[in-house]
């Protein structure tokens, strides 16, 4: 295997990248706060445009608005290689979530222009629009509509916190981008490796450099709308109330009774709630809230997913329901021989890897289905992510980039 891209990767560069992404949706705490489609999304990917120029990439964009730098092989007809990640974040969240994956993508890309290192495949760094679903639910967009999973007009009504139309987001951020040219939606790469911190405890604690993801467990996404009558809180009887909030109490205790799990594996999180018409001294006419569900065996996502609405019927007394899904992404397995790959190549720089499973859903999870997928993780500080405390060392995602290089070479040799 060629070593000259890896060693020409440049921690510096990378980490003066990611410190600059980091200013687009600064917010306090060295956090971000970088919603897809928005101007300081746009602001980032031209940024990120001019350093792929620089190198020669070629710019494209398909209808989805994910963001496509092509560095061509000795064969363009062969099918690429594919990285990347995703450059939006969530509201409350930190510097290194998504868009290591993207900086990571174009710093190997980087190295192998330096180090004039040629390859027959091309190789493309992608950034997938919508990823965090923070915005937008759900997440993956992007990813999900490359895939075929389902076509992007899926989401064309979801309406963002300020009701905003994701379709109408996306026609003004198209149209804002409309000097890139355009691709097709779709394609079959060769293989797809995507680079990530880990979000979790686990490498930091046991001391490794490096994650070889050996898959991704499943998710589950509802929003559960609760409808009764506002009243007045000084004067309406127990017995005349349809309380949203006291019924969405009593719906989300018996959904805890349902997720329990003594294993710790089932994760179940009510992460968003919405109150109308949310003042003191009224009672509540609606309650919204999320439910995100995830567990690695799909019997135990089915069941437990499937029997949300009726526990929630269940548990409330005075109010209408309705649960909506929004998302389900069934777990997969990266392929082994990926797997293998980012083992071989964290050996070959003498990094100390592992393999683990990956708790966070990511875009490589709808690449599966079209090519061999795998995963590179790195280290973060106590595991800690969607915080503005989340961080990695520069030489923690410099090992990550030179792992990704590696086995980037390695799959377009
Ligand atoms: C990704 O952001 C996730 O929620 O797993
Ligand atoms: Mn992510
Ligand atoms: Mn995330």
């Amino acid at each position: 295997m060629k070593q000259d891209g890896a060693a020409a990767v440049s921690e510096q560069r990378q980490w003066d990248r990611l410190m600059a992404m980091a200013q687009f949706g600064a917010i306090p705490g060295d956090g971000v706060n970088r919603a897809c489609l928005t101007r300081n999304d746009r602001a980032a990917r031209r940024v990120v445009i001019g350093w792929a120029r620089e190198i020669g990439l070629a710019v494209s964009i398909d209808e989805a608005a994910n963001l496509w730098l092509r560095r061509e092989g000795t064969d363009p007809a062969a099918r690429p290689v594919l990285t990347g990640s995703h450059m939006d974040s969530q509201p409350n969240g930190g510097r290194f979530d998504g868009i290591y994956g993207v900086i990571a993508g174009l710093e190997a890309l980087t190295a192998l222009h330096d180090a004039k290192v040629k390859t027959r495949r091309p190789i493309e760094v992608v950034a997938w629009t919508n990823e965090e679903g923070g915005r937008f639910a759900p997440g993956c967009m992007g990813s999900m509509s490359w895939a075929g999973h389902s076509p992007i007009t899926t989401w064309s009504d979801v309406r963002d916190h300020d009701g905003i139309r994701f379709a109408d987001a996306l026609a003004e951020h198209l149209a804002e981008e409309a000097d890139l040219p355009r691709r097709k939606l779709g394609g079959a790469p060769h293989a797809y490796i995507e680079a990530h911190i880990e979000q979790g405890p686990r490498l930091e604690a046991e001391e490794f450099d490096i994650g070889a993801v050996t898959g991704i467990q499943g998710s589950r996404w509802f929003t559960v709308t609760l409808t009764g009558e506002s009243a007045h809180a000084g004067t309406t009887p127990l017995k005349l109330r349809h309380d949203a909030v006291q019924d969405m109490v009593r719906a989300i205790t018996a959904l805890n009774v349902l997720m329990h799990d003594p294993d710790d594996v089932l994760r179940f999180t009510v992460g968003r709630v919405v109150v109308s018409p949310n003042t003191s001294n009224s009672v509540a006419a609606s309650a919204t809230f999320s439910i995100d569900l995830r567990h690695p065996d799909p019997g135990i996502l089915r069941a437990r997913g499937n029997a949300v609405e009726g526990v929630i019927q269940a548990a409330v007394r005075d109010v209408a329901v309705s649960v909506q899904e929004s998302f389900n992404a069934l777990p997969v397995l990266f392929d082994s021989g990926m797997i293998g790959a980012v083992e071989q190549a964290a050996r070959a720089e003498r990094l100390r890897c592992t393999r683990l499973a990956s708790g966070a859903f990511h875009d490589a999870q709808f690449a599966v289905k079209l090519a061999p997928t795998g995963m590179i993780f790195v280290p973060c500080r106590k595991g800690i992510s969607h915080n503005p405390a989340e961080y990695s060392s520069p030489d923690q995602l410099a090992h990550g980039t030179r792992v990704l290089t590696r086995v980037l070479t390695e799959l377009a040799a």
